[in-house]
């Protein structure tokens, strides 16, 4: 069994964040202890190198290992470079051969734009992964920060990937197993045909819609169920539904 927990959308800042929810989240997440945490985007609210020092210190604070990709925010005031300083790689794989699963990160983040793409380069790069993926029959995940379809309860379709309709149907005619994004602060699920493309919500930013509530994913995933489970801090969790994992 796998467990993995999906953050995203934190906001640090001192106008956006909500620290207490935050810190909530973080206690909740420990107790569970997940194999490691998938963080999708917009760590900070403008990009400002102190906002990623703090973002470094409270991610700290959890006892997973961490994976993050940056957002629209983060890529604002040079937070692109930040990013990589403070952070990690923008784009990355993780590999695990005994367990037989894959995670591949992207930057769907473009300087000063709210507008993402993910691009030719990283493109032919996610196309020769996925293929060695299939060849090798692997569990495969792929994280990105802006949504690839768009999300119900958001108003006015804005900023879906630029170049979602080719990366789309490269994760769909790969198979990928699940694509993890984040960015529109609603959670969400979508499945297109043996893919299933899962929005989090925000856990922690202040931007909430409606009567919303922070939130994040948790997946648990065993030889033949994919779980997603969407947790809202504080709250009980709620089921977003059991998928059978694609047979190969
Ligand atoms: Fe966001
Ligand atoms: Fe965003």
């Amino acid at each position: 069994m796998l467990t993995i927990a999906h953050i995203s959308d934190l906001h640090v800042s001192d106008s956006d964040f909500n620290e207490d929810v935050f810190l909530e989240a973080v206690d909740e997440i420990n107790a569970l202890a997940p194999d490691f945490i998938i963080l999708t985007g917009d760590l900070t609210n403008k990009g400002y190198y102190t906002q990623f020092e703090k973002v470094k210190q409270y991610l700290e604070l959890f006892d997973a290992p961490i994976f993050a990709v940056p957002g629209n925010h983060d890529a604002r005031n040079l937070g692109d470079e930040t990013f990589e300083e403070l952070i990690g790689e923008a784009s990355w794989k993780l590999a695990d051969k005994e367990n037989k699963f894959v995670v591949i990160g992207l930057d769907s983040s473009l300087p000063d734009l709210n507008e993402g793409s993910i691009g030719k380069p990283q493109k032919l790069w996610l196309d020769h992964q996925l293929d060695e993926c299939v060849i090798n029959e692997l569990f495969t995940i792929v994280a990105f920060h802006h949504h690839i379809i768009p999300i119900p309860k958001t108003g006015r379709e804005r900023n879906v990937l630029l170049d979602a309709g080719d990366i789309l149907k490269t994760l769909v005619d790969h198979e990928v197993d699940m694509v993890l994004v984040g960015h529109k602060h609603v959670p969400n699920v979508w499945k297109m045909n043996n893919t299933l493309i899962i929005n989090a919500g925000s856990i922690s930013s202040k931007k909430l819609r409606g009567n919303d509530v922070n939130s994040y994913n948790i997946y648990y995933i065993d030889e033949t169920t994919i779980n997603i489970v969407l947790k809202k801090v504080g709250k009980e969790p709620i089921s977003l539904g059991q998928y059978p994992k694609n047979v190969y």
